[in-house]
Parts: C-alpha cells; structure tokens; sequence
C-alpha cells in the first residue's frame, strides 16, 4: 500500500512550467514541484483549478525523470476547461500522490499487454516509460492503442520511440481513418486476437472508457490470461480521495483508496455499478 502524504488534504501550490496542446481537446501541463512526490504509475493527484473546483488525475508523466509532474487531461467539463485556458506560470493546488498502482514489479519476466484508449494512454504512460527503463526485465511488451481518430492520438513523439527504439511492439488503431491514414482502422480490442503475447505468462494492464475495458478483458480471458492477471483502471467521482468522504465508494470498496486499479476478477463486478 502507497501512503499518502502527511497533511493528505492540504494542496501544495504548484506553478506550470509547460502547457503542450496535445489533440483538440487535449493538453499536458507540467507543473513545478519541489520537491517532487514520488509516485508510481497508476497512482493519480488530486488537481484544483483555484475557485472551480478539484479533479482527480492520473500522473502522466516518467516517474524516475525531471523535477515537475506531468498530468494530460481531456476537457470534458467546468474544472478540465478552466485547467485549459490556463497558461506558463500560473498556479494549480496538488494534493497526491493517492491510490494503488499498476503490479509492475509483479509482471517481472512475464509479458506484458496494455491495452489504451483514448485518454487512457495517458495512466498508462508511466508504466512504460517503467517497463521500458527495466526492459530487460520482462518477456515481450505489447502497447495496444486505440483513438478515435489520427487527429486524436496522444503522443505521437513517445508511439514512434516505444517502437523503434525500446523493444516494445506498439499496434495502433483508429475508430475513423482519413484518406491519409495508412494504419489499422477497427476498434482496439480488434487488435488482441493477434497480439504476439503468451496468455500463460501474461500480465494486462487496461485503460480507457469502461465500455472498452470489459471488451478488452473478455477479449484477453478468450485468448486465455486469467482475469486475476488482468488489470484496469477505474474512474469515479472523487471528493477526498483518501477514503473518508464516501463519494466514490461502491458497496464496500473505496475506489480512491482500493483503487484505481483493480484486477478484472473483482473490477468485473464494479463495472456493473454505475456511478451515482
Ligand atoms: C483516478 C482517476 C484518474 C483520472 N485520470 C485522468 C487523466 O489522466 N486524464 C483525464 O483527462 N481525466 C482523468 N480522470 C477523469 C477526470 O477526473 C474527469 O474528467 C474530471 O473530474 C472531470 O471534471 P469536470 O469538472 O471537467 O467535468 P464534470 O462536470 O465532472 O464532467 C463533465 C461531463 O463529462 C463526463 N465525464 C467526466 N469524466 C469523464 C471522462 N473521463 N470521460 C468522458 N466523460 C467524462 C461527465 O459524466 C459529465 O457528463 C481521472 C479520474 C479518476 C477518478
Ligand atoms: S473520494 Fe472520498 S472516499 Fe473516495
């Protein structure tokens, strides 16, 4: 278990550093923090816009790198579009890091998959530039990604290095080609059935819309990964996210706290409890 820091509610002013537009309605901001929390991938930060509101995000960026933290966010609603207009220099409240991580050191000397869509590249990023410092440590990494679109594919810079350069086979998708695009086109679990991995000794890893994480893990159990070794992310409203508020809790489980990342054999029933 990841403890929080010691005052776990009070935010920590941080200043951006970097704003990079990365899609339409997507952006990465760096912010400065020193000293910098330790984090691990998986693991997110409560983010408040000052006088909006405050969000729960995944770290997005390379846990063993840098002085800043790194969160891409999709706008989607008030606090995720006040975060977008700000700019270089201005000042979000941090509080984090919270939540369990992706079983990385548990994978080790087995396959691994991840399997992303849409903004869920973004929580899995730091698993690979995990995975990818400890290659060796593991058999063959397989990055499934999905987008909606190649206007919306996220880090275009990192897809190309992962592929050429850290041994790590990347297949991408998009919902809707262009004339231009000379990938895949087909929905991202479409790719699983084929993916060079050995179900035996493979550890999954899985984020995006929920609707995508079931397919994705029925399509990884038919090929013969138990769902114990499956992985996902959840996302629910958080308030507190350190298990005292109650708002993201689902019967007995505090998805702040228990979470985000469960493994398939207990998330299954929590994909069936919609949010309140
Ligand atoms: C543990 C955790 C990690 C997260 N990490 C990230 C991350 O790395 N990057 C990121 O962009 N977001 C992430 N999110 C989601 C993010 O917290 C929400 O998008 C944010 O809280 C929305 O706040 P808002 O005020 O802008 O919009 P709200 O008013 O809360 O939502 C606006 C509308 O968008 C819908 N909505 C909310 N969240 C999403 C979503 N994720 N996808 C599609 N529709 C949504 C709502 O149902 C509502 O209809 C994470 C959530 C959790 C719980
Ligand atoms: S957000 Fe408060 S209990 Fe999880």
């Amino acid at each position: 278990m990841v403890e929080a820091q010691a005052q776990p509610l009070v935010p920590t002013p941080c200043r951006i550093r970097r704003v990079l537009r990365e899609t339409h309605d997507t952006f990465t901001l760096e912010l400065d923090a020193d000293p910098r929390p330790a984090f691990q991938p998986g693991q997110f930060a409560m983010l408040y816009v000052l006088g909006v509101g405050e969000v729960p995000m995944s770290y997005s960026g390379d846990p063993a790198a840098g002085r800043s933290i790194v969160h891409t966010t999709r706008e989607v609603g008030p606090v995720t579009r006040a975060m977008a207009r700000l700019r270089r220099g201005a000042v979000l409240g941090v509080r984090g890091p919270y939540g369990r991580p992706w079983p990385i050191a548990e994978a080790g000397g087995e396959d691994v998959v991840l399997v992303a869509g849409g903004i869920g590249l973004a929580p899995l990023r730091p698993a690979i530039h995990a995975i990818a410092a400890r290659r060796g440590d593991f058999g063959r990494v397989v990055l499934l990604y999905g987008a909606r679109s190649p206007a919306d594919l996220l880090y275009r810079r990192d897809l190309d290095r992962w592929r050429t350069s850290t041994g790590i086979e990347v297949g991408v998708t998009v919902d809707r080609g262009t004339p231009t695009w000379a990938g895949n086109v087909g929905v991202v679990t479409g790719l699983i059935a084929r993916a060079p991995f050995d179900p035996r000794r493979a550890t999954a890893l899985i984020c995006g819309p929920e609707v995508m994480m079931r397919f994705a893990a029925e399509a990884l159990r038919a090929r013969g990964v138990p769902a114990a070794r499956i992985w996902v992310s959840l996302e629910r409203n958080m308030k507190c996210a350190v298990g005292l508020c109650g708002r993201c809790q689902l019967g007995p489980t505090f998805v702040c706290k228990d979470g985000p990342v469960f493994s398939y054999d207990r998330a299954e029933r929590l994909l069936a409890v919609r949010e309140l």
